[in-house]
């Protein structure tokens, strides 16, 4: 940890600061994130600083992962209260680029990986969010060109995307996963939890909690596919509108053939508006 946070507007400023701590031997990890920070992002820079002497956390509201009829407008945002959480957990920079840092007039370039970003699971739901996502995090990769990048195991297809990314364009940025840090109800921590009703967050843990039946279920022997299917079936009952549950295999992300595979749990659900996505391992 340094001392004090510092903040960063532009990538020459990032660039600077970062090849200084190169210069003088310190390892750097960065943490992406969207802002509206909260305990799940904060355990990412924990996990930063333990492995890292500086820690760089981006807050960028990227236009290029949502879709016209997303919430890219209401997307929550607060810098001055995510300045306050970094501080507290040791965070060194922030790098706050706007819109124009990132994408100046002309900007050309997708980032665009088939393999695990074509899956079938949020890609199917979201199919722009993928090649806003790696095209991003390439940016900010090549930016910050950090030693190492925390990612939430919470947007599991995410990890795996940006995983494969870092692979295929020889980037060197080790990506380390954080597990997915939840509520004491079970709810995983989300920035779009804040849009969630009171009789909505009674409701939300179910999809933990649910997961974690089926899992058990599939431990026992019971068909994945029917085990997935039976807890879509449950969350709808209780009013969920469900994207996908699915049992997958974990490194991959593709269908599971036998029980013995190594294997995740991956739901997306609507509660009213708000869209929920969750995952474990069984
Ligand atoms: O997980 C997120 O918050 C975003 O998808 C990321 C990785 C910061 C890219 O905008």
């Amino acid at each position: 940890m340094g001392s004090g946070l510092t903040t960063a507007y532009d990538q020459d400023t990032l660039r600077s600061v970062i090849r200084e701590w190169k210069a003088e031997g310190l390892r750097t990890a960065l943490v992406p994130t969207m802002g509206a920070l909260h305990d799940g992002h904060l355990e990412l820079v924990r996990r930063g600083v333990q492995i890292a002497d500086r820690v760089v956390v981006t807050v960028f509201v990227n236009p290029k992962q949502f879709a016209a009829n997303e919430d890219l407008d209401k997307y929550p945002n607060d810098i001055s209260a995510d300045k306050t959480m970094l501080e507290s957990v040791g965070a060194d920079l922030v790098y706050v680029p706007n819109n124009d840092e990132m994408y100046p007039t002309g900007f050309s370039c997708v980032v665009s990986l088939k393999g695990p970003a074509s899956v079938g699971l949020e890609d199917k739901y979201r199919p722009q969010f993928f090649d806003g996502v790696t095209t991003v995090v390439a940016k900010l990769f090549n930016q910050a060109s950090c030693d190492y990048a925390m990612f939430g195991e919470k947007d599991f297809q995410q990890l795996a995307v940006v995983s494969q990314m870092v692979r295929d364009l020889n980037i060197a940025t080790t990506i380390v996963p954080v597990e997915t840090v939840r509520e004491p109800s079970g709810l995983a921590m989300a920035s779009r939890n804040a849009y969630l009703s009171e009789k909505e967050l009674a409701l939300a843990p179910s999809i933990y909690n649910f997961a974690k039946q089926t899992a058990a279920n599939i431990n026992d022997g019971m068909n994945p596919k029917e085990a997935a299917d039976a807890t879509a079936q449950k969350l709808t009952d209780l009013g969920f509108r469900v994207d996908y549950v699915e049992a997958r295999n974990a490194n991959t992300l593709d269908y599971v053939k036998n029980n013995n595979e190594p294997m995740r749990i991956l739901t997306a659900a609507w509660l009213g508006k708000t869209r929920l996505i969750d995952n474990i391992g069984v």
